[in-house]
């Protein structure tokens, strides 16, 4: 089965066409980090203009009219993300079901994170499961691609959100996770320490065990930057400091889950899965028993592969839209 999978939930405008949910036949992106740059994040109306710009083009470079006859369905984002820039994706989506005739597939943004890793892999289940991004922190117990539960999630900000807004205090530019690697790569996270204690991180509580928290940690790092003089010299060491507390807790609260639920396979996905300290220690857990998985570094941000992929099992399942289908900032599981 051949789909086409259509994302536009937030500042990627992409398209692929992916066989039976693993092999990515054509894909083609268009970002624009360039364009948003200038703020600082993402503004939302800039974001839903610049997909109804690039749609049509990237769709073109991926697929042309007389080609549709190969494709089975079109797969599209239906949330959560930036409303006017899902139905930039969705209504192009319905167009093309439409005019030929074929069945909508609407996808979960998260589903489809979490799906980017079975792209690459046959990943066995059940699995814990972690997806950090901009806009999530998301753990769950996977028993199948139909059959999951959400652990944990973040109380206040995204670990992603968390990383972009340090950077912007540290006026590094945007978006702050990959700037803030690069630079930890050259500190020494405990030359921070200097400055005060590492801070407490959301402790294991009942109520907190699979929880994330992110807001205490940004404000904590802009606390101590304002009464730091030259910071200019100390940037690698306050990002390597702030990048390991920010993911020694993704780590934390994801061996909690496996250790509870006595599993012993781990998949991470999620813009913030490109992080090397990550994926390092991840890779680490492999020593101990654990199996893990992770996109290549192009697949764990925003994509239209994983889209399609995830789609390939919602259409097994019959879990179609149709042309009244709408789309959802805010939708769940
Ligand atoms: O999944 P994604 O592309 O979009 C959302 O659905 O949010 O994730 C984007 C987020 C941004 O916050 C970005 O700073 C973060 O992922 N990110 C990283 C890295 N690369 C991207 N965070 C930490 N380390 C990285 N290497
Ligand atoms: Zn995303």
């Amino acid at each position: 089965m051949r789909i086409l999978g259509i994302e536009t939930s937030c500042d990627e405008t992409s398209v692929a066409l992916v066989e039976n949910g693993r092999t990515i036949l054509k894909e083609r992106t268009h970002s624009q980090v360039m364009v948003h740059k200038e703020f600082d994040g993402v503004v939302p109306e800039i974001a839903s203009r610049q997909h109804l710009v690039y749609i049509l083009s990237v769709l073109e470079e991926v697929i042309s009219p007389g080609q549709m006859t190969e494709v089975d369905a079109i797969a599209v984002t239906q949330g959560p993300g930036l409303i006017g820039s899902l139905l930039v994706g969705l209504g192009v989506a319905k167009a093309l079901a439409y005019s030929f005739q074929k069945p909508l597939v609407p996808v979960n943004h998260i589903e489809a994170h979490l799906y980017a890793p079975h792209l690459f892999a046959d990943i066995a289940f059940p699995y814990v499961g972690l997806v950090a991004s901009g806009g999530h922190t998301l753990l769950f117990l996977v028993r199948g691609f139909h059959d999951y539960e959400v652990l944990g999630s973040t109380i206040d900000d995204a670990v992603g959100e968390a990383f972009d807004k340090l950077a912007k205090v540290l006026h590094l530019g945007y978006p702050g996770g990959p700037i803030i690697d690069k630079l930890a790569q050259q500190g020494d996270p405990d030359a921070f320490l200097e400055f005060g204690k590492r801070p407490q991180l959301l402790p294991d509580t009942e109520r907190d065990r699979y929880n994330f928290s992110y807001s205490g940690l940004k404000t904590a790092f802009t606390y101590r930057i304002q009464h730091l003089d030259n910071v200019e010299s100390k940037l690698p060491n306050i990002c390597a400091a702030f990048q390991r507390e920010a993911i020694d807790l993704l780590l934390r609260k994801s061996w909690n889950a496996l250790e509870d639920h006595g599993i012993s396979r781990f998949v991470i996905s999620g813009g913030v899965s490109a992080n090397s300290y990550l994926r390092k220690q991840v890779q680490a857990w492999q020593k101990k028993g654990i199996e893990t998985f992770m996109a290549p570094l192009e697949y764990c941000g925003d994509n239209a592969a994983m889209v399609a992929g995830r789609a390939y099992h919602d259409a097994l399942k019959g879990k179609y839209g149709d042309l009244r289908t709408d789309a959802y900032s805010r939708l769940g599981f």
